[in-house]
């Protein structure tokens, strides 16, 4: 090797290592979102009482007020501004930017030892994102001398929708909350608020043309309590709403941290509260309650002219209140029942030539926007304002997965992505064994960190119209403040960094490990937050041999360490280390938990597993599950686990209106004598028990006969015994319900048929 050789070699080894440095050292610095550009430099800055705080041309006065603020409550000190650079160095300078302007959400932000400086656009939230990084770099205790590493930020948001909604309908927050709320979002860089503000169950906003709204609308009997199954209420009167001083007070506390609230007004449906205070507002014009309980109701705004004309009264006012482009009209679960049978609806379906209740949904929404667009305002809709043809310039928010958002941007039409599956925080966010009652579907800190707002079905010039996502936060279950902390809280982090942070910067681990830091100033700022995170999660696969499960434990290594036990045991760190999945091939409980230096970090996991004839062998399914309802596939029915209740569907495949026909190969002929399927019983979500089931047994695969009826044994298993028999095929025929019979939840539509496990023994 020559000296040049060995001199080039001594340079890459230095800069493969200088990089390492740096990003190990990025890692230990709590910024979240994560910037688009970090290089960490030597030495720190000492803010202290008597650093300085430099104007000159730059306006930032309002970041400085929110600084000062900020530095008063919790270090108990504030910096003089000065306008000009003093002698002595320790200040913080804004200065103006060198690109070119409209950049308004850029910032720079230079750490020396000397100063600060920040440069952003004049007035804009450069300046203000600049400020929230250096609140996440300061030290969490509260001392004299504030020491902050220097460094280099250059930064810059990947999306221009970073959303967070909240339901101040189904529970009610205080005005002192939504600051808080808000304060939280800024925290993360968002920088819009979806305030979920009428339904069903509570009109929360005064309008002064129709004070019934709030005298009447914002009031009920009763709530109702615990799981939706049990249909339970009680019987204290519930309500609240905001007076449009605090309405005004809220836009401009908002418009501080630069972040747009879009107030949603619901229409046509979820309209109870509405109409329980103005009866004509209804089709039949009956006097009803506004609902204790959740759901979809058929009480909704009439498509006459009395009804438009209040909507418009509405708007108005509301337009007053929210400066922001857009005015979310809701447009989503609008049963079209009472239309079917209304003068007043058939009658404009006739006059304006509309081909049924669907069209006259579109018709709706497109007058709506109409209006809203001659006050030079935008509006957007669930995605169900698709159906039908899709007003002119409504942008579309796609919660039914991302298809909407996906066939919106296709007929060019912005849209916001906010699917079920990874932006529903009103979802459990760990085990339901371990955690509060929540709606029902399974949306952990990862599966949010793992979410591409950008489908890849778009071409580039179709990209462009996916504005950004959010998530939101539905309030059936969420009875308090610091519950709605906990829901939004670390997955906020995580759908801040999807959104502002390019995608070659994330990194689960590495925002794991910066989470974990930022839970201290989680715990500083008195927020709450769930720790699912330090939880060990089992997922049994499949494995090829089908001789027994290959289970999985999951939690992420920069945390900590995994140990089990088999023998019922409790997990310590003198237990088996998890090192590789584990084979189970004998009814075992498997009790996990994560451990940091002795410490045991979060909960024990437990789970049983049923190994039985049927565990991991060949199941073949007639007809492929519902694609919302089919997680893990087949699979799931074979895998050794009965789901716990209530229900979270990643232990549950589900079918609407279909049977189930399984077909399981056991490999080689086995002798068989009880065979039993669990099935979900949710009569509330439309989920029945199969109307029969029945067995088959086949030697080839072919031919079939039956061996019996199947007969519930207890609340949700079917079951038959039979005379031990040998065989190597194994069908079950499980005939769903029917139509839902009349006066049940969904009266008339086909009912769900869910099932999690088949054993076979
Ligand atoms: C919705 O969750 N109904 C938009
Ligand atoms: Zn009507």
């Amino acid at each position: 090797m020559t000296n040049k050789m060995k001199h080039k070699l001594y340079n890459i080894v230095a800069i493969l290592f200088f990089s390492f440095y740096v990003s190990a050292q990025q890692n230990s610095l709590p910024l979240i979102p994560q910037p688009k550009s970090l290089v960490l430099t030597n030495g720190n800055f000492n803010l202290t009482s008597s650093t300085k705080i430099v104007v000159t041309a730059q306006s930032a006065k309002n970041e400085i007020a929110y600084f000062n603020a900020y530095l008063k409550t919790h270090y108990g000190f504030v910096l003089d501004v000065v306008y000009k650079i003093p002698e002595k160095d320790n200040y913080i300078i804004f200065k103006f930017p060198d690109w070119e302007a409209g950049l308004k959400e850029n910032y720079h932000l230079n750490i020396q030892e000397s100063a600060i400086s920040i440069t952003a656009e004049s007035g804009g939230a450069g300046n203000f994102y600049a400020i929230q990084s250096l609140i996440q770099l300061l030290p969490i205790e509260k001392t004299n001398t504030l020491v902050i590493p220097c460094l280099q930020i250059k930064d810059t948001p990947l999306m221009k929708w970073r959303g967070m909604h909240l339901d101040v309908c189904r529970h009610f927050f205080s005005i002192d909350f939504i600051k808080k709320y808000i304060d939280l979002l800024a925290l993360y860089k968002m920088n819009t608020f979806h305030w979920h503000l009428t339904d069903d169950q509570g009109w929360r906003i005064e309008i002064k043309k129709y004070p019934k709204l709030t005298q009447v609308g914002a009031w009920r009997k009763g709530t109702m309590i615990g799981a939706y199954s049990n249909q339970e209420f009680d019987t204290i009167k519930y309500g609240g709403y905001y007076t449009q001083e605090q309405i005004k007070e809220v836009v401009a506390y908002a418009a501080q941290r630069h972040i747009t609230i879009v107030p949603e007004i619901e229409m046509p449906g979820h309209a109870v509260a509405a109409i329980s205070a103005y009866p004509f507002l209804s089709c039949d014009e009956k006097q009803i309650d506004v609902e204790r309980g959740w759901g979809v109701f058929e009480n909704v705004f009439c498509t006459k002219d009395t009804v438009f004309n209040f909507l418009e009264n509405v708007l108005s006012e509301v337009m007053n209140l929210f400066p922001g482009t857009y005015i979310h009209i809701g447009g989503d679960e609008c049963p079209k029942t009472k239309w079917k049978t209304c003068k007043h609806c058939q009658l404009r379906i006739k006059t304006e030539k509309l081909k049924d209740e669907h069209e006259l949904q579109s018709y709706f929404i497109t007058r709506i926007e109409k209006f809203v667009n001659s006050k030079g305002r935008q509006i957007i809709g669930w995605d169900e304002i698709l159906e039908g043809g899709l007003a002119p310039n409504a942008a579309v928010m796609s919660w039914r997965g991302t298809e909407g958002g996906i066939n919106a941007a296709k007929q060019k039409h912005n849209a916001v992505m906010s699917p079920g599956t990874h932006c529903y925080f009103d979802h459990f966010q760990g085990d339901p064994i371990d955690e509060p009652l929540a709606f029902g579907g399974y949306t952990p800190l990862q599966k949010v960190y793992s979410f591409n707002p950008v489908p890849t079905e778009l071409n580039d010039s179709e990209k462009k119209y996916i504005l950004g996502a959010q998530a939101n936060i539905w309030t059936e279950y969420i009875l308090n403040e610091k519950h709605v902390e906990y829901m939004a809280n670390p997955r906020m982090a995580a759908l801040s960094e999807v959104l502002w942070s390019p995608n070659e910067n994330r990194n689960q681990s590495n925002f794991i490990a910066r989470l974990q830091k930022h839970f201290l100033l989680l715990d500083k700022l008195h927020y709450n937050y769930s720790k699912a995170l330090y939880n060990v999660e089992q997922v049994p696969t499949a494995s090829n041999t089908h001789q027994a499960i290959q289970l999985e434990l999951k939690a992420d290594s920069v945390l900590g360490n995994i140990y089990y036990t088999s023998d019922g045991s409790e997990p310590s760190i003198k237990s088996t280390p998890y090192t590789k999945a584990i084979t189970i091939s004998k009814n075992t409980t498997i009790k996990a938990a994560l451990f940091k230096d002795n410490e045991q970090l979060g909960k024990v996991s437990q789970r049983y597993y049923d190994i039985n004839l049927a565990t991991n062998k060949s199941i073949a399914l007639a007809t492929p599950p519902n694609s919302s309802y089919n997680y893990g596939g087949a699979f799931t029915l074979i895998n050794g686990v009965v789901a716990s209740l209530p229900r979270t569907n990643n232990q549950w495949l589900g079918w609407s209106g279909k049977n189930l026909e399984a077909v399981i190969d056991l490999k080689q002929p086995e002798e068989i004598k009880t065979i039993s399927v669990g099935f979900l019983k949710e009569e509330v979500n439309w989920i029945y028990l199969p109307k029969d089931a029945e067995v088959f047994i086949s030697n080839d695969g072919q031919k079939f006969s039956s061996v019996g009826k199947m007969k519930l044994n207890n609340e949700r298993f079917m079951e038959i015994i039979i005379n031990p028999t040998k065989t190597r095929y194994v069908k079950i025929v499980a005939n769903y319900y029917g139509l839902i019979p009349q006066g049940n939840p969904g009266a008339g539509s086909p009912a769900w048929l869910f099932c999690d496990e088949i054993q076979i023994k």
